[in-house]
């Protein structure tokens, strides 16, 4: 007879312990912007909400900035780097395609007893993180887990096409999951829609670039212009539809989920995109106007996997969200995916 395999078990319920965060000193306004595209701060923050913008200094990386938001998840939680199990890292510009940015922060902040990977869900990335998370601690594969978003656009933008110029920005946040006597993370509502892969992208595969660098040297001549770099590029337009029709949608299904009302909410938390699609959600989910409305983009901008544990850490820091309150938190982006959850306020 086969012999039968064991099985672990972990919590049976999660919360977040702790949060942190990283944001860049240098703030770039729309004037600085406005120097490389056709454009005005008047269009931008009309368009957009959008104020500044901060920027990474060209020392420092991904890893530099996620290891400094999850100290402060850390000491937040009130744990040791060493009870980490897992550190999961949501980001779409690490510039090394392997090894992982994760290893790297888990090294760096000494979680000597952890694993590590790298998570590519974009904007979603970090919610996608918080469910892989919830499910980790409860399936016992780690007591605490790591969630980190980070990104540092400013080496992936293009600083002269007018469409992306203004939106991105540098940043990261984190929290650290782990054991609960009581529900903390609610079940995560999880999609993704790969017909829209093309939306929001990187402008080209690095095979091609490495095509163009192959036939200007087989060519031998002098060359005239450098092979394009790979940018991220986005459909703007047919991106905002998107995310003001359906996204709301996905918002009711987590509260569903987990089993409220939306007049239980008392913070909500959207990815940072744009303060239209910010303000179209909270309109379509008819939120009362005493739930506090994360509006961090104005400051941030648009910061990718970084853009809601951003802004959530900056109200809890602020007391705008106080410990347990409940706040729906959700990404949203290329992918395309999305990912929502309610989580109790640490
Ligand atoms: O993070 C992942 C999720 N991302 C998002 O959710 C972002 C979604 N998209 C957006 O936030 C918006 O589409 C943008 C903020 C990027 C752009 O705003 P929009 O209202 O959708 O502008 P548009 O691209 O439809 O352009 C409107 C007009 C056009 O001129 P015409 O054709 O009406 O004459 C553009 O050429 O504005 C023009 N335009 C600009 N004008 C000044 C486009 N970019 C600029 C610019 N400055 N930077």
């Amino acid at each position: 007879m086969t012999a039968r395999l064991a099985q672990r078990r972990g919590a049976e319920f999660t919360r977040i312990h702790g949060l942190g965060d990283y944001r860049p000193r240098r703030v770039v306004t729309n004037a600085e912007i406005c120097e490389l595209i056709d454009s005005s701060d008047e269009w931008i923050k009309d368009r957009s909400g959008i104020a500044t913008r901060l920027q990474a200094e060209p020392q420092e990386s991904v890893v530099d900035m996620a290891a400094e938001a999850a100290r402060q998840a850390i000491e937040a939680a009130g744990i040791s780097a060493t009870d980490v199990g897992l550190v999961l890292l949501a980001t779409v510009t690490h510039p090394w395609q392997t090894p992982a940015a994760a290893p790297m922060v888990a090294h760096a902040i000494g979680a000597t007893n952890a694993s590590a990977f790298d998570l590519s869900a974009a904007c979603a990335g970090f919610c996608y993180g918080l469910a892989v998370a919830d499910d980790a601690v409860r399936a016992g594969s780690a007591e605490y887990v790591l969630v980190i978003g980070v990104e540092k656009f400013s080496d992936f933008r293009d600083p002269q096409d007018r469409s992306t110029a203004f939106i991105f920005g540098d940043g990261a946040g984190a929290a650290v999951v782990g054991p609960s006597q009581t529900p903390g993370i609610s079940p995560s509502v999880l999609g993704a829609d790969g017909s829209g892969a093309m939306q929001i992208f990187q402008s080209r595969p690095w095979t091609e670039v490495r095509r163009d660098w192959e036939e200007m040297a087989r060519s031998g001549a002098v060359p005239t212009e450098l092979p394009a770099w790979p940018y991220i590029a986005m459909e703007g337009p047919s991106v905002f539809r998107w995310a003001v029709y359906s996204m709301a949608p996905v918002a009711k299904q987590a509260i569903a989920a987990a089993g409220l009302q939306v007049s239980d909410l008392d913070v909500f938390v959207p990815h940072q995109a744009n303060m239209r699609i910010i303000d179209a959600l909270a309109k379509q989910l008819r939120l009362p106007p005493e739930v506090v409305v994360a509006r961090d983009v104005v400051d941030v901008a648009n910061t990718s996997a970084a853009s809601v544990p951003l802004a959530f850490t900056r109200l809890v820091r602020e007391g705008q969200a106080k410990s347990g309150d409940l706040a729906l938190l959700m990404g949203f982006g290329a992918g395309l995916a999305w990912a929502a959850q309610v989580v109790v306020v640490p």
